[in-house]
């Protein structure tokens, strides 16, 4: 046995990243990309150094106090890190480490995509192709909205929030933006800052999800907050399914209080809430965010470059729970 670190890596990864870690380490792989429980994590672990996760592990504090003492770092294979107990990790020792910056182009593209899909009808109008509906051209119906022009509020304007915020841009599109701390103006780039979510809601004819999945901003978009939009607004969330109520938006999207929604995240995914396959109103993704083999393989890079360095004793890059 060498003396590489000696890693589990829960999931099936590219096969640029698989063949680094190849090179790298002693690892207990999952290249059939099964379903691992989080008892046959704890089960493979013994004898570890380290877990290479994807958001997709629950590391919650009873797994992460049911780990072997041997596990000192737990790097996910995503930039959200909201299924990991930082805290827990924390008191147990471990360092965790997160993939920032890379997959913010991806998931933009994302958020403009599913702007777009659910504004314009990209599902019932390919419903109606695929399924024989599309009788004939009709100047007065169906339709859908309009965003160039329209005012684009942001939930969060983190690296993704402005990157949706540029493209955004190229529709024409006024920017506001909702956030604790005003950002410097050269990133602001034009776009206004409200401290103030009760101001700031009835401002969004599109409000984009894009803040991270935390105790403050689980549940975030309820009855409360979604009455206080504009009139048929539209809702995108490309962040975390957890910070929307899925009663509350399924019930304003029936009645037309939310036009449309363009939803890539969801509560526990991948079994959705099964009212939203029925509705018209909705584009709807499988948390594609990411999902490019340029990016994906930079992810994976990513989370080994944070590997290596801890196991060449710097710290690494990306710690989320310093
Ligand atoms: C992320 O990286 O957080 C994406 O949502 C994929 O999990």
């Amino acid at each position: 046995m060498s003396n590489k670190p000696k890693i589990l890596v829960s999931r099936l990864l590219p096969q640029a990243v698989e063949q680094r870690i190849a090179n790298s380490y002693n690892a207990v792989s999952n290249l059939e990309d099964l379903v691992l429980t989080s008892s046959d994590i704890i089960e493979k672990a013994h004898g570890l150094d380290g877990l290479l996760v994807s958001a997709t592990e629950r590391c919650d504090a009873a797994f992460i106090s049911a780990l072997p003492s041997s596990i000192k770092i737990i790097a996910t294979f995503s930039v959200g890190y909201d299924h990991i107990d930082l805290q827990a990790a924390k008191s147990a020792g471990i360092v965790v480490t997160n993939t920032p910056d890379i997959l913010t182009d991806a998931t933009a593209d994302i958020a403009i995509l599913l702007m777009l899909g659910a504004a314009r009808g990209a599902y019932w109008g390919e419903q109606m192709v695929r399924n024989q509906k599309w009788q004939r051209w009709a100047p007065t119906h169906p339709l859908g909205i309009d965003i160039t022009g329209a005012t684009l509020g942001i939930l969060g304007m983190g690296r993704i929030g402005q990157a949706v915020a540029d493209r955004a841009k190229a529709f024409k599109m006024d920017i506001n933006y909702f956030k604790r701390t005003k950002l410097d103006a050269t990133i602001e780039n034009g776009a206004a800052f409200f401290d103030d979510l009760d101001a700031f809601l009835p401002t969004c004819q599109f409000l984009s999800i894009n803040c991270a999945s935390t105790e403050q901003t689980r549940g975030l978009i309820n009855k409360a907050t979604i009455e206080n939009l504009p009139d048929g607004a539209v809702i995108i969330n490309t962040a975390r399914g957890d910070i929307v109520n899925d009663d509350d938006l399924i019930e304003a999207l029936q009645s037309g209080k939310i036009a449309a929604a363009g939803l890539d995240v969801f509560n526990n995914e991948p079994d959705i809430d099964p009212r939203y396959r029925s509705l018209n109103n909705v584009f709807l993704l499988p948390h594609l965010g990411s999902a490019t083999p340029n990016t994906r393989i930079a992810m994976g890079m990513r989370a080994l470059d944070n590997l290596d360095a801890f196991f060449s004793g710097v710290t690494p890059k990306d710690v989320v729970n310093k």
